[in-house]
């Protein structure tokens, strides 16, 4: 069995979704700051600035390395245009050349937690909800691992939830889209013995999306859970679920494809 752990003091190509703020910017920061020079990071998400600070702040603590910054809307993002995007990103740079290619699933969107189960009837929401954490997710993943074929060493994170294995009421999209992506990483897993696959459950994390759940979700538990957990300050931040989701890749004590949650 190939070894789970990784080494990210090597030449590397790392592609991350979600990587203007929240989780997906402080992976992103950490991951690459241990890069070595002529290393490729490459950050999606919408917001222009988000993605420029989070640019900045990794060039700060290792400037020998390129990072390419993408404005994409990933709820309708095409084949075509995630395949450009990977294309641009190596100006040629041949991917043999890389001693790690690794990818880090992390957009998630929360989905309408004003709804509960009973009323999830508007198609087009079911939709749009799916495009963007799932859909788009599986399309990508596919289009690296094209792309990335010869490299030796290739890592594939899908940032995962609790929720894809427990129901929490209000998250009936959440947790149904989350269920459905763990599971395409599985059999993904299962079928390439040459990938690392890690589903990683960040814990309950202070971002955005927790400030919008606890503000507007329909069940009274759920938004009395995160208030809790802000009120005692037991909610985690971005940069210890961060430091966990590294310790965790870099020791390899899981087999490709385990769910592996912050507090295992
Ligand atoms: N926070 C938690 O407690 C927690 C717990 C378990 C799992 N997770 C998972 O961790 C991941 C990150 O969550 P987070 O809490 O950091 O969320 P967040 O703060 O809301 O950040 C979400 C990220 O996804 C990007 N994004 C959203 N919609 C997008 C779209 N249509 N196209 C492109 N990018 C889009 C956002 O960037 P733009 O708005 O700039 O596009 C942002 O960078 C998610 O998969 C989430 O399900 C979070």
């Amino acid at each position: 069995m190939t070894s789970t752990a990784i080494n990210f003091n090597q030449v590397a190509y790392l592609l991350i979704t979600g990587a203007s703020r929240g989780i997906g910017q402080r992976m992103a920061i950490e991951t690459s700051r241990k890069f070595k020079p002529g290393s490729i990071v490459v950050l999606l998400a919408r917001s222009a600035s988000g993605l420029e600070s989070t640019r900045a702040e990794i060039l700060e603590c290792n400037p020998h390395i390129n990072v390419v910054t993408s404005s994409v809307d990933l709820s309708n993002a095409s084949k075509q245009l995630l395949e450009d995007i990977i294309d641009k990103s190596l100006s040629k740079t041949p991917v043999g050349s890389f001693e790690l290619a690794a990818i880090i699933h992390n957009v998630g969107t929360i989905g309408n937690v004003e709804r509960k189960a009973v009323d999830m009837s508007d198609r087009q929401e079911w939709e749009e909800y799916f495009a963007t954490n799932l859909f788009t997710v599986g399309v990508l993943n596919s289009c690296f691992l094209q792309k990335f074929r010869e490299c030796a060493k290739k890592l594939v994170v899908n940032v995962t939830s609790k929720a894809c294995l427990v129901p929490f009421k209000s998250m009936g999209f959440y947790c149904a889209g989350k269920a459905a992506r763990e599971m395409y990483f599985k059999v993904l897993a299962d079928e390439e013995n040459d990938l690392v696959v890690l589903n990683y459950s960040p814990g309950p994390v202070d971002t955005d999306m927790t400030v919008d759940i606890q503000g507007r979700s329909n069940a009274e538990e759920i938004r009395n859970y995160f208030k809790g957990l802000r009120e005692t300050t037991t909610i985690l931040t971005t940069h210890q679920t961060t430091e966990k989701f590294i310790s965790i890749l870099e020791a390899g004590r899981f087999s490709s494809g385990d769910h592996v949650d912050y507090y295992d």
